[in-house]
């Protein structure tokens, strides 16, 4: 475990030089970190998480300019960039193939992810690493995302390096992912804290879902299961659920009384305490869709597909 502190930064940045992998927080949620660039380093990550080879990685980038060099910008991704960098926002966007990233990284399509997180941590060490890093969320495959550093050695003890324990993370949910097709509109591939409508203010057109999310196979498997049966829309606990209670609906623990920026921030600690609970099923209180809530709903339904 390291510090977030400047031997830790230190420490975690040598490490990604050498090639390892090292948890890291960012505002979203912890990412499991290797150097984009190596072929070898990134393959780690698919092992160490279990994740099938068909399922691409986001590359966190230090700055726009690294991101540039990496994928081709037209007008409506410099402008997203432009507003919600550093932040929760990956655009997909055509991929430079001799950009020097690894092949892997992108299971082989034409399109890459990418970001820049707006954590001071993670942007320290990915400057001090010199080189763009690959970082899914830092869990095994299908299980639920790491908002702490001891979620993060809940399901990779012993498979990664280190993990930097910056504390819990700020959003709690994982970034909006926005492709940008040719013609310049964009299309949600993954709902997030930033929402539609704040991507529509600046101008950029959302084109309707076209069905090609295949591309982002991540979203369509079961995912973000805690490893027991959930229900939704949930007003009281039958006996053996634990119940995450909202708002009005006193649960075993309270996502927030009502503010839906807090129940995202504290959604995956509850869904990592109800699996760690005696009960053998959880329910969840109703959540509203407004603003971040579409994101809150999208990975409930997730959670609860089986
Ligand atoms: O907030 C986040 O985005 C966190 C932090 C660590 O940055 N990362 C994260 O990564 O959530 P991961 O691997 O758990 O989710 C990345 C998603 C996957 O569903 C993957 O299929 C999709 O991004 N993806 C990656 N490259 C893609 C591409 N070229 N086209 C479409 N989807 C892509
Ligand atoms: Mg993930």
């Amino acid at each position: 475990m390291l510090g977030a502190d400047a031997a830790g930064i230190a420490r975690a940045a040598e490490i990604l030089r050498a090639g390892g992998l090292v948890a890291l927080p960012t505002e979203t949620v912890y990412g499991l970190a290797a150097r984009a660039d190596s072929e070898d380093a990134v393959a780690r990550i698919y092992a160490a998480k279990g994740r099938p080879g068909h399922n691409p990685l986001i590359v966190h980038c230090a700055d726009v300019a690294q991101a540039e060099r990496i994928a081709r910008f037209d007008e409506s991704a410099r402008a997203a960039a432009a507003t919600f960098w550093p932040g929760p926002l990956t655009l997909v966007l055509p991929f430079r193939a001799d950009s020097g990233i690894a092949r892997r990284v992108t299971a082989g399509l034409p399109t890459i992810a990418l970001r820049v997180p707006a954590h001071k941590v993670m942007r320290a060490v990915i400057e001090q690493a010199g080189v763009p890093v690959a970082a899914p969320s830092a869990n095994r495959s299908e299980s639920v995302s790491p908002t702490g550093a001891e979620h993060v050695l809940a399901t990779l003890d012993g498979r990664i390096d280190a993990v930097l324990d910056g504390g819990s993370t700020e959003c709690g949910l994982e970034s909006t992912i926005l492709a940008i097709r040719e013609d310049g509109t964009g299309e949600i591939l993954r709902p997030g804290p930033i929402d539609a409508q704040r991507l529509r203010n600046t101008g950029i057109a959302l084109g309707p879902a076209s069905g090609r999310g295949i591309e982002a196979p991540g979203q369509l498997a079961r995912h973000y299961s805690p490893g027991k049966p959930i229900r939704l829309d949930a007003t009281e606990a039958a006996p053996d659920e634990f119940l995450i209670g909202f708002g009005e609906v006193e649960g075993d623990f309270q996502l927030s009384s009502g503010s839906l920026e807090q129940a995202a921030a504290s959604l995956y600690a509850a869904l990592h305490l109800a699996a760690r609970s005696s009960m053998p099923r959880i329910a969840v209180a109703p959540i509203p869709s407004a603003g971040i809530g579409a994101a809150i709903n999208d990975r409930l339904r997730r959670a609860a597909a089986d």
